[in-house]
Formats: C-alpha cells, structure tokens, sequence
C-alpha cells in the first residue's frame, strides 16, 4: 500500500507528466481562426462532425451555410482536430431582442482528446463572446461538460391539450428539402419570419432547422398556403390520428393554433405544443417541465419566471 506521502507524489508526477504532453501538444499544432467559410476549413469541419456525430452537414453546401458561424479550431497540417463554433442566435425574450451566440460543432478528434484542445477553444470562443453578445445558448446531452464554464439548464415547458379546428379546408403539402423550389420558398419565409412568441422564441438563419429536418426521421415540414406559413410537425402524430405534435411555425404573421390545426387535418383533437404558445390564440390544458438539453452562460431574462409563463426554445435545429 502506498503512504499519503507517496501518493501525493505520484499524484505530482502524474499531473507534470500530463501538463508537459499538454505543452507538448500546442506546440505541435496551429490555432486558426474563423475558417468554416474557406472552402478547404469547411471541408474539414465537415468531415469532423459527420465522424464525431455521425451528422452530414454537406446539405448545407447547396442549402445554405450561415454566414454568421466564426470557427475556432486546432489544426494538425491541414486536419481539422478539434473546433469549436459560435453563430448568431436572434431570440425574442420577454418582448425584448436579445444579441446572443450560439455554440455548435464542438469536437475533438478521439486521438486529440484529454490534452486540454477543446478547454482551449472554450476560453478563446467564450472571450470572443463575451465582448459581443449578453449571452451564449447550446443544447447538448453532456451538460457536465460545459458547467466549469459556467453554463446552467433553463427551464422550458412542453403545452398540450384540446383544439377545436377552425371551419375551413385542409391544405397542408408536405414539403421536400432536396427539391430546391421548396428550398427556396422556406427560405423566403425565413426571411420574412415574425417571432413565434413574444415571451421566448428564436429566429435564427434557417441552416440548422434545415439540417434538423434532413436528420430527423420523425420532423416532417409541410407548407399551408392560405396561412403563408411552413409548420414543423412531427410524423408520428401527422393529424389523421387527432393528434398534432407542433414542433416550430415560420411565417411573417404567426396564424392562430385552431386555423394552423385546420389547415393541416380537420380531424386533429387534441396538440401537443412544443413552443412558447402565448401568439397561437390557445390556452394549453397541461404545462409539463421538458429537459430540453439547453444550457445558458449569461443573462438568461427567464430566470426566476413563474411556471404560469410556460417558455420553450424551438427544438428545430441540430
Ligand atoms: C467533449 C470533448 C469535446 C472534450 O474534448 P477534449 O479536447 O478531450 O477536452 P479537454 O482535454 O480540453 O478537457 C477539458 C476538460 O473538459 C472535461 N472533459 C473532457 N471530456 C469530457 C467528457 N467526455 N465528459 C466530461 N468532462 C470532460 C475534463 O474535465 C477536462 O478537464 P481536465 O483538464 O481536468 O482533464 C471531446 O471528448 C469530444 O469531442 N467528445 C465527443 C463530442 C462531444 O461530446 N461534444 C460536446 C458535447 S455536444
């Protein structure tokens, strides 16, 4: 068995064995900055993502990139190993527009990892941050990742319950992404799009609602033309069955939840809202807690708001 003595030494050991690789590992590498709009750079952050996530971001090459993303990245030569991304979030928060980053495409190639590449660009995209914006927003399943830099959970709520369609016919068309005319018309409501609520929404560039309805098997987006709004649905609840799960609503005027049900399946019952509900014209019969995966670093204008005021992000992006 080993005395205090010697452990604390090894310990000692150990911790200059991994600070001196660590040393090691910045010299051997080059940090570059904001190369995700480069032909070579966004090559490179593609392959990373689709490797570490299994998610093929090239749709975007012909859909659309946000031009708002600055990447900070590691590189080996010309191998992308470790990035880190912020991009422009536009978020309506208690009727008030908020400048915010989001924070995406946060990898370390396995080979790279444990050598202090991703605290690195965590400090260096949080500085940049930091002296732009009141707040940074990302949704992850590893919060433990991020809390030493001081992100925290929000609160956000899921609504359901009863609707009444209005009396009109329905005249959803289900849209396809890889057919570039209803590319375009998403884009052009995109452009025109109010803010789903006043009380917490966000109005991003389309990119990441574009590539969460590519990736997602269950999101199915469908255009009602009378409303001139494109509405996120999910597949498992498509509306013969009564039920409508909302997942996101794009148009230049929020339309009221009972026309949004009619257009889509007269014979929807009953929603489930996974929105800031206070434009739909609905009261929502059960508000439920959701842990959403949102994490926020800054002032978040929702803190201490009462569960009465139900409040969710959209979940349309990737
Ligand atoms: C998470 C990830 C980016 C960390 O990259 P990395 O370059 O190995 O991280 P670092 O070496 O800079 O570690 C910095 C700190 O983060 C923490 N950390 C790193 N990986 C972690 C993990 N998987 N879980 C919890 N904490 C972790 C450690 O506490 C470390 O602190 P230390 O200095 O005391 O060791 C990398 O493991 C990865 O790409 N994972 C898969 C994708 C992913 O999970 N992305 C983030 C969530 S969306």
């Amino acid at each position: 068995m080993l005395s205090g003595d010697r452990l604390g030494m090894r310990s000692r050991l150990w911790n200059g064995i991994r600070l001196g690789a660590r040393a090691m590992v910045f010299d051997r590498l080059d940090f570059r900055f904001d190369t995700a709009h480069t032909p070579h750079g966004r090559r490179e952050l593609a392959r990373l993502i689709e490797d570490v996530f299994e998610i093929d971001v090239t749709p975007l090459d012909r859909l659309g990139h946000d031009p708002s993303v600055v990447s900070f990245g590691w590189w080996d030569g010309e191998t992308l190993v470790a990035n880190v991304s912020l991009y422009e979030r536009r978020l309506r928060l208690l009727g008030r527009d908020l400048a915010a980053f989001g924070m995406q495409s946060v990898a370390t190639r396995p080979e790279w990892r444990r050598r202090g590449l991703f605290g690195d660009l965590m400090r260096r995209a949080l500085d940049y941050a930091d002296a732009r914006a009141e707040l940074v927003i990302l949704g992850t399943a590893t919060p433990e990742v991020y809390a030493p830099f001081g992100f925290r959970p929000i609160r956000e709520f899921s609504c359901s319950g009863p609707i009444v369609p209005t009396v009109e016919p329905a005249e959803a068309r289900l849209l396809s992404l890889s057919d570039d005319a209803d590319a375009a018309l998403l884009r052009d409501l995109f452009a025109l799009r109010a803010p789903v609520s006043d009380v917490c929404a966000a109005s991003d560039h389309p990119a990441l609602f574009m590539l969460k309805a590519l990736e997602d098997e269950d999101v199915r987006l469908l255009h009602l033309p009378r409303l001139d709004a494109v509405v996120a649905v999910e597949a498992s609840e498509p509306g013969g069955s009564g039920r409508l799960v909302l997942l996101d609503v794009v148009a230049p005027q929020i339309p009221p939840l009972a026309r949004i049900a009619a257009a889509v399946d007269a014979r929807i019952r009953f929603v489930e809202v996974q929105l800031t509900p206070d434009k739909l014209g609905w009261t929502p019969a059960e508000v439920v807690a959701e842990d959403t995966g949102y994490l926020v670093r800054g002032v978040w204008p929702l803190d201490g708001m009462p569960d009465s005021v139900p409040a969710m992000l959209t979940s349309m992006v990737i």
